[in-house]
């Protein structure tokens, strides 16, 4: 009779895009999913393996989890191939000619081996349709997880339309400002330059513009869509979108809901960074005045020239704000070297600044010490910030950041959007404008947004019925 239900436990395969976005966000509910005593395979590609698993934490946590395993695959790529934002287009063909067969053959084989739990069911991050024809051949269900935000990809929805109502391509007209109105719920919303960067393509056949709406469209395909958002956060959107994905959870914000079934618990301490994380910023921002500091970080991929990163530098250092930067080591373009840093710039980071090259994000953002974040509009970033209730500044680099950014500042109001400038006079003037002048409004804003999101999280709240919900239909699937 044990062993009869034991056989009934779910086993789930979750496998990301192999980037720190996207890992953050699907083992936060690989987690969330062992919790609630699935067997869980997650699968990482081998270059990220050995970099998340260098984090002691998370390897302890998984060893001491029953049921739980990490898995790895070719990604098809030497390891020292730079995977950053400019370079992605040769990850995606990789992944589609070399991973794939291997995945196929990983779960045929499992499937001979006769294994006491075989997978019952595959998450497959929404940007690798592929996996929906690999769980097709082989007869299992499959669930797309989208990593970005809902208004992102309801925009990746509507290319056909955009196309059609003549709003795409730009053409040789270079008003960016020109209102959109392709895009259903988002019609006194968005200009041409709050569209996701690859929309900026001069022809409709451009390679990135195509690929975006081929994997897109393929979601349809898979048996639900797993979003990383709130229901009070974009809930128009989400009707838009259940409409094509009927059966749509939103589930997120993810590290939130994990962290509150933990809380209390050593699980609670454990990270899914592919960085080191340098905590000895903590220390620093202990002992900063409450809401004195802006937290500066453009997440894993964005690439920033030289003179980009020294008119920010300038920009943060004339408004005399406390800033702490996480400045990776391939920030700047073409990696390694950032050349020498100005002496003013020096002096005055001894100052009133501290640089980590990766830092606790969430543990910086929860700090009292900080009253705002530069950041490149990640969605996981702008989740974790509207979270903390910490308003934003947006210098958005590419994909969905570009929508993003404009809803901080024009629908959920938190925040000012520096989109396609950095020169240090702007940065200068919305640094003073967040974090002085109009920090009241602000702040009044990301606490609303916050309790909406704690609301969300808690028992009977949206996510938290709609996680519920996602692990009872798996259940059933099993059977
Ligand atoms: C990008 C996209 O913008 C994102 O929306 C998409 O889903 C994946 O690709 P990325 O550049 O990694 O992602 O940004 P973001 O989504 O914000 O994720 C970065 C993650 O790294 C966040 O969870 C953040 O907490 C973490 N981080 C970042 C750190 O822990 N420390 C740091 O110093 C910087």
């Amino acid at each position: 009779m044990e062993r009869h239900r034991e056989k009934q436990v779910p086993h789930v395969l979750i496998f990301p895009f192999p980037l720190q976005g996207h890992i953050n966000s699907m083992l936060g509910l690989a987690k969330l999913f062992s919790l609630a005593g699935f067997h869980i395979t997650f699968l990482n590609s081998d270059h990220n393996h050995h970099r998340l698993l260098c984090n002691a934490d998370l390897a302890a946590w998984a060893a001491r989890r029953h049921g739980f395993r990490f898995r790895s695959i070719s990604d098809g790529l030497p390891p020292d191939y730079p995977r950053v934002a400019n370079n992605l287009m040769p990850l995606f063909d990789s992944l589609k000619a070399n991973t794939k067969p291997i995945l196929r053959d990983m779960l045929v084989s499992d499937r001979k081996l006769g294994s006491e739990h075989p997978v019952t069911c595959i998450i497959g991050d929404g940007v690798m349709s592929f996996v929906i024809d690999v769980a097709e051949e082989v007869g299992l269900p499959v669930i797309s997880f989208r990593t970005v935000s809902a208004c992102s990809f309801w925009s990746y929805f509507c290319i056909p339309r955009l196309v059609e109502a003549g709003e795409l391509p730009f053409g040789d007209d270079a008003d960016m400002d020109r209102a959109i109105t392709g895009v259903p719920g988002m019609e006194s919303i968005i200009r041409r330059r709050d569209l996701p960067n690859f929309f900026r393509a001069k022809e409709v056949t451009d390679p990135g513009l195509q690929l975006v709406w081929a994997e897109t469209l393929q979601t349809t395909r898979s048996s639900a869509l797993i979003l990383n958002t709130f229901e009070d956060l974009e809930p128009q959107i989400l009707s838009h979108i259940r409409v094509h994905c009927p059966t749509t959870y939103s589930i997120g914000p993810l590290h939130a809901l994990y962290r509150a079934r933990v809380s209390d618990s050593a699980d609670s301490t454990d990270s899914s960074s592919l960085w080191k994380e340098d905590k000895t910023c903590t220390k620093w921002l202990d002992a900063q005045p409450n809401g004195s500091v802006l937290y500066v970080s453009f997440g894993s991929l964005t690439v920033v020239s030289r003179a980009e990163l020294v008119e920010f530098w300038h920009g943060l250092v004339n408004s005399q704000t406390r800033f702490l930067w996480a400045m990776r080591r391939d920030l700047v373009d073409g990696g390694g070297d950032m050349g020498q840093v100005p002496e003013e710039l020096v002096g005055a980071t001894k100052e009133r600044g501290f640089l980590v090259e990766w830092a606790p994000q969430e543990e910086v953002l929860a700090h009292p010490a900080v009253g705002g974040f530069l950041t490149h509009s990640g969605w996981n970033s702008t989740l974790e910030s509207v979270f903390a209730g910490v308003p934003m500044i947006c210098w958005p680099f590419f994909a969905d950041q570009q929508i993003n950014s404009r809803f901080v500042s024009e629908v959920w109001r938190v925040g000012l959007d520096m989109k396609d400038k950095c020169d240090r006079e702007t940065v200068e003037k919305m640094v003073r404008e967040l974090m002085l002048e109009r920090r009241e409004e602000f702040m009044k804003s990301a606490e609303k947004m916050a309790a909406l999101a704690k609301k969300s999280i808690s028992e009977g709240g949206s996510t938290y019925m709609n996680l519920e919900k996602l692990i009872q239909d798996i259940r059933t699937m099993e059977k």
